[in-house]
């Protein structure tokens, strides 16, 4: 290959550069760190958030390698059907036995925002008819709230909240419960204007508190919260 098509070529050696610096960071503080890690993880939360770029799980919550499990995809959606986000669940209760499964939603998110505006964008469209199945659910409260981009976020609260109770309803959990074995399932938002995260109020640990937890988190989502 010629030295200028090679000198065009991509190159990502910058990333590899950042990783050298990061890993000589954290030995520096811990030099057994990652040999202590590669043998073995014992995270206690899963984490099933959206893959926008903005909202990184682990930097987020400050926790480090090692410490929480993680599935994300467009939109933080959770489908009965999705054999990988079934998967991700599995392995995280069955085998390493988390105590909890936080499902994080972000105001802003693109995905959530193509729902509500029936926007077309390609494939993707037939996955965000999720989160459009659940703007028609919600079609009444979501009319109350008069700024576009209010209502927008409004869905996003409204689409963790309705994602909570899928994960509440797999046979995983609902498995999990049964055994007696301890796990929680919370819903929060993250904003990406602030980094704050926010408590939707919907904490289930036994099937019993899954219609109250929803029905209490729909009414904490009233228009004078905001
Ligand atoms: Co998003």
């Amino acid at each position: 290959m010629p030295a200028a098509t090679l000198a065009r070529m991509p190159s990502l050696d910058h990333l590899i550069r950042s990783n050298r610096e990061w890993a000589q960071k954290i030995l520096r503080q811990d030099p057994e760190f990652f040999i202590r890690l590669s043998k073995q993880q014992s995270p206690r939360y899963l984490w099933i958030g959206c893959s926008d770029s903005r909202v990184p799980a682990n930097e987020i919550v400050g926790l480090p390698p090692g410490e929480l499990f993680v599935h994300r995809n467009v939109a933080n959606i959770v489908v009965h059907t999705d054999l990988n986000c079934l998967t991700v669940m599995q392995f995280a209760v069955d085998v390493l036995k988390v105590e909890h499964i936080i499902v994080c939603g972000h105001y802003g998110c693109t995905g959530v925002r193509l729902a509500m505006s029936n926007e077309r964008i390609g494939l993707s469209d037939n996955w965000l008819r999720h989160v459009q199945d659940i703007r028609e659910q919600h079609s009444a409260s979501l009319l109350q709230v008069q700024d576009a981009a209010d209502r927008a976020n409004r869905l996003c609260e409204l689409n963790v909240i309705e994602q909570v109770t899928h994960v509440c309803q797999t046979s995983i959990v609902l498995d999990a419960w049964e055994r007696h074995q301890p796990l929680t399932v919370h819903g929060w938002i993250y904003g990406l204007n602030n980094g704050l995260l926010r408590d939707l109020k919907y904490t289930a640990s036994n099937p019993g508190e899954v219609v109250s937890e929803y029905s209490q988190a729909l009414t904490a989502l009233l228009p004078a919260d905001r």
